[in-house]
């Protein structure tokens, strides 16, 4: 349904003021009040918006509102200037037609911000892109840098522009924005030396010395405290809400935005500067010889200070403060100037210096703003210009302002009737002429060239002789009596002469928006605007650029002596070009209102409102507007919203659309005078047939939302229902397709069951026939075999008892043969023969044994095991005792053979196996080796010739072994010597006797169980020997030297032989302590041989290798 929505929808009192029923002053400030209540501050009069400042700031300028207002038909949505906005800018995009937004209303009724609204609304809707961008920035960024400087506060608003402004967007056909032009229209410049009660100077002033920074305050000559300076008020230096230092921040930022470059900056700041000195400059009389007073700088800290900021000769400028020089044709007067003159002087310099310098600025920022490309722009203009003044005290600056504004109601009215005017013939619709006042001869009254009062003002300053402000007046007083609209004291209109609210020195006029009274004083020098020619030309001859350009009349090669225009020629120049520019655009109206005096939110004076309403021709501009018709609307969008009304066009219209709004109002018995039917739209005379309307769609809108809401509901069941149905044919073919496959799962199953017992059976019967037959074939064979063994041991049977017969038939036979034959040679035998026959044949057999025995006897070494077997075995004891015979025989035999030696060395043999043997790993290995005893040839080797004769002795065995050091367990090499008496070890190279111990003083020896050939001598506790300690010897000889020193020993029948203990452990005494020796099983990794490490002093570790 969008698009179809109205302002008419959700409407807070009337949102167009065409509308409103019954049209009267007091329903119309009603309907505003209401609104403004509820926070609708914008109203329409037809296209025209009302805007009340609210005076706070309301949540309806958000990107949000601006996207919701964005392409969307005027009328559609509430109120806004965002509509009023998207219309002009849609219209100067689409339909190429140029546009101005006029902003009208009193000081303080929220121009300004409307403007700035307006164009923040174009920004945000109109393209993006860099360079767009930057236009944009620019073109808004020029706002805070004019406010700065041409806005000031006011009794009536805070910040109030004292000066006009016109603002040319341009765009190119896409509707992105080129850039702009600015046009200022009389800045208020009598603010710059004077400012009315609670008022300030321009914010510039008060921004420089609160926001800039200590150095450039310094670089100025300025001072921070305000009351320094003689022309910024004191009693309203600072304006609450208002942070004018940050606001100079702002200020210098934009300045940089929009491309000020700093040296520019910085030579505004330097005029600032410089009016803010001259004001502080004062002037004292000085009496001259001719009677005349003379003006002299009082203090010339302040002159000098201003000088050096804009490099202007001190001299120069204080001789300009002091005399005028007046030329005229070639004559050249100098006069000398009173302080008032002087004051004038100072005053008007200060004043023309701010304006130029504010002209400066807009011509600067058109600089950085105008359109770079040469093509066709279109342009929308809005003119933010002072509202209506009317003060207690109004002066020219008051009239000026109330002209220009006249001539914009004058243009208000012109355009909107003629608007109207022109949509009625467009239309086709008859046209009556409709009363409203037209302001025309008011503006007559004012800018008539030959008796306008701006026209009888210039007259009057350039008039030669005396001038005044009252010469003036009368001239007013003769020339304009007898205008509608001029009201003065003394003028021949004798009907004011008692009027006592009218002055002498005043004269009043009553403008389209209220009696103005003007008082006369100063119209005369305001309008000359004069300031002396001195003045232009000290500053023309300042070093300093920016003066320079300011007063170009003050170059002497442009001495002009003819007038420059006045003030009010060139307003009403500039106001002209305007109006003349505004003519050929569509104008778009904002109207202006404030709802009270207190610059405070939520309170509505109506009074002043009335007021506003009343100047502002609001009513009439309503009247204009329902003058014809109240309403209008195109065919289109009339149908859609009414269409609903008549059976025939809803739902769908088929035809054009004006026949369905044709049968659509004849159908709804509309009275035919109540409308029209334009070309394109149809014109509704009257608001109440609009609301008749309205009311009608609005019953109608009711039963068609109950009709759509039975359809949807009555659909949204339908579905439902499909929906469930739809679902429950799924689950039922679901449920059905899982009940059939767990059926046939089931009989699958049991099928497969059967069949398996089937199959089983039948394979069962098959074996079980299978097995029979196999069984049948095998009974057979069974059958046959037994058979055959059954035939077999049968014939064996018989085979063998024919056997037996026949070998009991030959017993028997034989039997019966020896019989016979004993019978037959009994006779012949001795009685004892058989004993004699048994003895012969043992006898017999024992022969045959010993001669077979002799035969095969076994060898004659002892230890040939071999014996021939027993041949019988009655002969068993015989044959044992034989074979232990034989080897007792045979060992004497080979006894027998033995020297005296020989037997010497087996006893020794035989008594080591008996200390030995299954006893020390060592032992197997001696019993192949033959016991030599001196294995060192000692007598026979002359190497031992010397150690041969120091022992004294038979050497019974000599050989090289290993002494064991006791303290690390290494070897060295010793010869052993064994004598009868005693063991001598002798240093093997030298052959020089080590130690010599008698065999008495030996007590034991110790062996280990190992494969080792250590052994420990122990000796005797207390004998001469043992001082030094057992002695621990290794030797691969070591059974046969044990067995010897043994055998020495038990040989001596005095003493107890020599104790051999064998273990794994024992005691060692060294010197003074007793060591263990242990011997260990050790991996053969040194070799074969054992390995003597010393563990600690209590320790002695070898290692022997496991024998495999
Ligand atoms: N639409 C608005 N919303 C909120 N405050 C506003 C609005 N319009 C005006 N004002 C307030 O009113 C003050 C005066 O408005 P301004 O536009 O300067 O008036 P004018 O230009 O008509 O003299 C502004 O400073 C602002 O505080
Ligand atoms: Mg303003």
């Amino acid at each position: 349904m969008e698009g179809k929505a109205s302002l008419l929808d959700n409407m807070i009192g009337v949102g167009d003021m065409v509308l409103l029923e019954p049209l009267s002053e007091d329903s119309f400030l009603e309907n505003l009040k209401k609104r403004f209540d509820h926070n609708e501050i914008y109203t329409y009069i037809g296209s025209v918006v009302i805007s009340m400042n609210p005076y706070r700031s309301l949540p309806i300028y958000t990107p949000e509102k601006v996207e919701e207002y964005r392409n969307r038909n005027f009328y559609e949505l509430s109120p806004h200037i965002y509509a009023l906005a998207d219309e002009a800018y849609r219209s100067l995009r689409d339909q190429d037609k140029d546009q101005c937004i006029l902003i009208t209303g009193e000081s303080g009724a929220g121009k300004t911000e409307a403007s700035k609204l307006v164009m923040s609304y174009v920004a945000a809707v109109c393209g993006k892109g860099q360079e767009v961008n930057k236009v944009k920035e620019q073109l808004l960024q020029s706002n805070p840098v004019l406010e700065a400087f041409g806005n000031a506060k006011t009794v009536r608003n805070d910040n109030s522009s004292r000066f006009g402004k016109y603002m040319d967007i341009e765009f190119d056909f896409k509707g992105d924005p080129l850039g702009g032009v600015i046009s200022n229209y009389l800045l208020e410049k009598s603010r710059v030396v004077k400012q009315p009660r609670g008022e300030r100077n321009f914010h510039v002033f008060y921004q420089l010395l609160s926001g800039a920074s200590d150095e450039t305050l310094k670089k100025l000559k300025l001072d921070r405290d305000v009351s320094k300076y003689n022309y910024l008020c004191l009693d309203s230096a600072s304006v609450s809400g208002v942070d004018d230092a940050a606001n100079f921040r702002t200020v210098r930022n934009a300045m940089q935005i929009v491309g000020f470059m700093e040296d520019e900056v910085q030579s505004v700041l330097q005029l600032v500067a410089a009016v803010l000195k001259l004001g502080n400059i004062e002037f004292k009389p000085e009496s001259r010889s001719n009677g005349l007073d003379e003006s002299r700088v009082k203090d010339k800290n302040d002159l000098k200070e201003m000088c050096e900021l804009l490099g202007i000769e001190q001299s120069v400028l204080e001789r300009a403060f002091s005399y005028r020089t007046v030329e005229a044709k070639s004559e050249k007067v100098s006069t000398t100037l009173n302080v008032a003159q002087a004051y004038y002087a100072r005053d008007a310099l200060a004043k023309n210096l701010y304006s130029r310098l504010f002209s400066w600025l807009v011509t600067r920022i058109n600089g950085s703003i105008k359109a770079q490309a040469k093509t066709r722009h279109k342009v929308m203009g809005v003119l933010d210009i002072y509202g209506f003044e009317i003060f207690e005290d109004n002066s020219f600056e008051q009239f000026i302002i109330n002209y220009c504004n006249e001539k914009l109601q004058q243009i208000f009215i012109e355009l909107t009737l003629r608007e109207e005017q022109e949509e009625y013939i467009r239309e086709g619709i008859e046209w009556t002429n409709i009363e409203y006042f037209n302001n025309a001869v008011i503006c007559d009254l004012m800018e008539n060239n030959q008796n306008g009062i701006l026209a009888m003002l210039d007259e009057e300053c350039l008039r030669p002789g005396t001038v005044t402000d009252e010469t003036f007046l009368d001239k007013l007083n003769t020339i304009c009596a007898e205008h509608q609209h001029f009201e003065s004291r003394l003028s021949k209109n004798s009907k004011f002469l008692t009027d006592h609210s009218l002055p002498h020195n005043c004269f009043r006029i009553q403008h389209y928006a209220g009696k103005v009274l003007y008082r006369v004083e100063g119209f005369v020098d305001k309008n000359n605007d004069l300031l002396y020619r001195d003045l232009s030309q000290a500053m023309y001859k300042a070093n300093h650029n920016l003066i320079k350009q300011l007063f170009p009349e003050g170059s002497p090669a442009k001495i002009n002596l003819k007038r420059p225009p006045t003030a009010g020629f060139q307003f009403k120049a500039s106001v002209g070009t305007l109006m003349r520019n505004l003519q050929t655009k569509n104008p778009n109206y904002i109207r202006c209102i404030k709802p009270n005096d207190k610059k405070a939110s939520h309170i509505f004076t109506e009074s002043l409102v009335c007021h506003q309403v009343r100047y502002l021709g609001l009513m009439e501009n309503v009247r204009v507007r329902r003058a014809g018709y109240a309403f209008r609307q195109a065919y289109e969008p009339c149908l859609e919203r009414y269409k609903m009304l008549c059976k025939k066009t809803w739902p769908h219209w088929k035809g054009p659309a004006r026949q369905g709004v044709e049968v659509l109002m004849a159908d709804l018995k509309v009275p035919a005078e109540e409308y029209s039917y334009g070309r394109s739209k149809i014109f509704i005379r009257n608001p109440r047939t609009l609301f008749f309307l309205e009311e009608r769609r609005r019953q109608c809108l009711q039963d068609l939302a109950a009709l759509i809401q039975k359809i949807y509901r009555g659909w949204k069941c339908r579905r439902q229902f499909l929906l469930m149905k739809k679902s429950q044919v799924v689950v039922a073919a679901w449920y059905r397709r899982y009940a059939q496959e767990k059926k046939y799962k089931k009989i699958k199953r049991a099928t497969t069951v059967m069949q398996s017992y089937a199959r089983g059976w039948q394979a069962r019967k098959l074996l079980r026939q299978l097995k029979h037959q196999k069984r049948c074939e095998e009974a057979a064979t069974t059958i046959a075999a037994y058979w055959h063994g059954t035939q077999a041991r049968t014939e064996l049977r018989q085979l063998k008892e024919e056997a037996r017969n026949k070998h009991a038939v030959s017993v028997i036979w034989a039997g019966w043969q020896g019989t016979k034959v004993r019978r037959e040679y009994r006779k012949f035998f001795r009685a004892n023969a058989g004993k004699k026959i048994y003895n012969f044949t043992v006898q017999r057999i024992i022969q045959k044994y010993f001669l077979n025995l002799r035969k095969n006897l076994p060898s004659m070494s002892p230890i040939d095991k071999s014996w021939p077997t027993r041949p019988y075995s009655f002969l068993d004891g015989v044959h044992t005792e034989l074979r232990r015979i034989f080897h007792l025989w045979r060992c004497k035999k080979y006894r027998s053979q033995f020297t005296e030696e020989k037997k010497a060395v087996y006893e020794e043999k035989l008594e080591a196996s008996k200390l030995f043997k299954d006893r020390k790993a060592l032992y197997p290995s001696s019993v192949s080796q033959s016991f030599k005893g001196d294995y060192l040839e000692i007598n026979k080797n002359p190497k031992y010739q010397k150690l041969h004769s120091a022992v004294d002795e038979k050497v019974l065995l000599a050989d090289t072994i290993s002494k064991i050091n006791r303290a690390n367990g290494k070897g060295t090499p010793r010869i052993f010597l064994l004598t009868k008496k005693s063991v001598v070890l002798a240093d093997q190279k030298t052959g020089q006797v080590k130690a010599s111990v008698p065999l008495l003083d030996l007590a034991s020896v110790s062996v280990s169980k190992q494969s080792d050939g250590f052994f420990a001598l122990k000796l005797k506790e207390g004998s001469a020997s043992a001082v030094k300690g057992d002695f621990l010897l290794s030797s691969e000889r070591l059974i046969e030297i044990i067995t010897k020193l043994y055998r020495l020993s038990a040989a001596n029948a005095e003493r107890v032989p020599l104790s051999v203990d064998i273990s794994d452990e024992f005691l060692v005494q060294f010197k003074t302590d007793k060591v263990c020796v242990k011997f260990i099983q050790g991996s053969p990794r040194n070799g074969n041989s054992a390995s003597c490490k010393r563990k600690n002093n209590r320790l002695l570790e070898v290692s022997v290798p496991s024998t495999p």
